[in-house]
């Protein structure tokens, strides 16, 4: 498979966010949705399903390397990650829909990402039991990188100034609707679906080696310590900021000369951007929505 060439791919007006089945929305990934429900999912398929912005690209790549990395080297360095990994229910036009990528996928295990809330996901993935990756970051940075990413991301509903989005996060008025309901139904489902990890981008800040070995203990990979250290360091956030399969420089619709895909990856940069206004108010609309969920989070390490 090829690197698709996007150069001469219009720029869309954008798009406006809708009600779905009860979730703010976007018409990019509703126009499939018939398709979407109805995706086959095999008991040998890994999806990863996160909040945008909490570490989809960072998980999908440590996934494709400790699978694929080693026997195939040259599917590195020859398809994006967003084609290795399809995003189940983008339907962009310019590239396959997510679901004929997944269907055309020749990979086993296929990595499948996903944004969808817990209760969207198709029922297929339920009923064949497929093993499922959850990564959840701390609600104030992932709505400080969710900002960034809608400013600079043309397929996204303008997101107005940083004032104006942080009421919007707080509302649930995001694509892919109210972070705390995504985090918490995770959370929830764990309880009864044993086939789901749920991890922290704090943790895999703070210690990639030992998330990526939880990984490998989890999907029953006998991964050798070597080839866990030279993954672990290339997937550093460095190294993936330099990396043009995993930048998304490949894709026109992201203006970078606004703010790049990979912007700090760090966590706690919240408080360059919250006043002491902003923090307060968050922290109380966030005791409120959060009261009925254990899920805790840390937002420093
Ligand atoms: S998307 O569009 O939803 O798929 O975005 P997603 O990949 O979930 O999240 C992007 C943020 O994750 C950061 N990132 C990383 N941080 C640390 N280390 C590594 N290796 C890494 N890879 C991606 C990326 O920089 C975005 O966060 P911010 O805070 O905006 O930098």
């Amino acid at each position: 498979m090829e690197i698709p060439d996007l150069s001469s791919m219009k720029l869309p007006s954008r798009p406006e966010l809708f009600d779905f089945e009860g979730v703010s929305m976007i018409h990019y990934f509703t126009d499939n949705w018939e398709r979407v429900k109805n995706f086959q999912a095999r008991p040998d398929d890994i999806l990863i399903a996160t909040y945008p912005k909490a570490g989809t690209t960072w998980v999908s790549y440590i996934l494709d390397l400790l699978y694929f990395g080693k026997d195939t080297p040259e599917r590195q360095t020859s398809q994006p990650i967003y084609m290795r990994v399809p995003f189940l229910e983008s339907c962009f036009q310019v590239i396959q829909s997510g679901t004929e990528l997944a269907d055309n996928l020749l990979t086993s295990p296929r990595l499948i990402k996903t944004h969808l809330p817990v209760q969207l996901v198709p029922k297929s993935f339920w009923e064949q039991n497929s093993m499922i990756v959850y990564v959840a970051r701390n609600a104030k940075d992932n709505a400080v990188s969710y900002f960034h990413f809608d400013r600079m991301n043309m397929a996204e509903p303008e997101p107005g100034d940083w004032n104006t989005f942080l009421q919007k996060f707080m509302d649930g008025k995001n694509v892919f609707g109210p972070w705390f309901d995504h985090v918490s139904g995770w959370w929830k489902k764990k309880e009864t679906y044993s086939n789901l990890l749920y991890l922290f981008y704090e943790d895999l800040v703070e210690d990639t080696g030992h998330e990526v070995e939880r990984l490998c203990s989890f999907l029953g990979l006998s991964t050798s310590v070597e080839e866990r250290e030279k993954i672990t360091k290339g997937v550093q956030f460095d190294a993936m900021k330099q990396n043009k399969m995993t930048n998304y420089s490949t894709l026109p619709v992201m203006d970078f000369k606004i703010s790049p895909f990979m912007r700090k990856g760090k966590v706690g940069d919240w408080k360059n951007h919250f006043t002491v206004a902003q923090n307060e108010q968050f922290d109380e609309v966030y005791k409120q929505k959060m009261k009925n969920t254990t899920v805790k989070f840390r937002t420093e390490i």
